[in-house]
């Protein structure tokens, strides 16, 4: 029977520098019903590691035959009993088997309004060159359920911004992470809250 009032466990996983970690951490540091307990990186080099440490958050580095073994992912998640899988900037397509195992449970954001400008390749810095040379008049985030394609996945939230007269692809940057790090924080908790009421 659910109390409501199991820990909810989070693992973020990412590739760079893991601002959007950051946000989320600082978000949940008063907040311990909701815990980082692992986070995930495919390279060794990211300061998104450099972050965990830091926060003395368990971290995990893979190594290319660990991200394509499904039962050490697996097993690694369930380790760290981890409900939810926060992908902030995790460039490295998933394992099908793990997203299947996980279905519902791993969650990305998308610096644009995908459908638009989301796909292969279409990451970082690409993103907003697009956008720019587009001479689109809006862009935005989008948050997602992951599923086997880049970028797919059940749309749960979307916010779009302004572009403002003379940006070029580093301002649009700028703004758009802005928003993904006041943005991120809150559409986790609520689907920790729907995890944690689920228990
Ligand atoms: C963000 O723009 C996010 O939308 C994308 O990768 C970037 C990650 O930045 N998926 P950071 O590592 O969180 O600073």
């Amino acid at each position: 029977m659910s109390t409501g009032k199991k820990t909810v466990h989070i693992s973020i996983w990412g590739s760079g520098s893991g601002s959007n970690a950051q946000s989320i951490i600082d978000y949940f540091r008063a907040k311990p019903e909701i815990k980082i307990s692992l986070i995930v990186s495919d390279n060794p080099e990211a300061y998104l590691l450099e972050r965990g440490r830091k926060e003395q958050i368990p971290v995990s580095i893979l190594n290319v035959e660990q991200r394509k073994n499904p039962e050490f992912l697996i097993s690694l998640v369930h380790d760290y009993q981890v409900d939810l899988i926060v992908l902030a900037g995790y460039l490295r397509k998933m394992n099908s088997v793990f997203l299947d195992t996980f279905e519902g449970q791993v969650l990305n954001i998308h610096p644009a309004l995908l459908p638009a400008y989301g796909g292969k390749g279409m990451y970082g810095h690409f993103v907003h060159e697009a956008v720019i040379r587009n001479q689109e008049k809006t862009s935005g985030i989008t948050i997602h359920f992951v599923d086997g394609e880049y970028d797919r996945g059940e749309i749960i939230f979307q916010e779009s911004l302004e572009i403002g007269e003379g940006w070029d692809a580093t301002k649009l940057a700028s703004e758009v992470l802005k928003l993904e790090h006041k943005k991120y924080p809150e559409i986790v908790e609520d689907i920790c809250k729907k995890i944690s009421h689920s228990h």
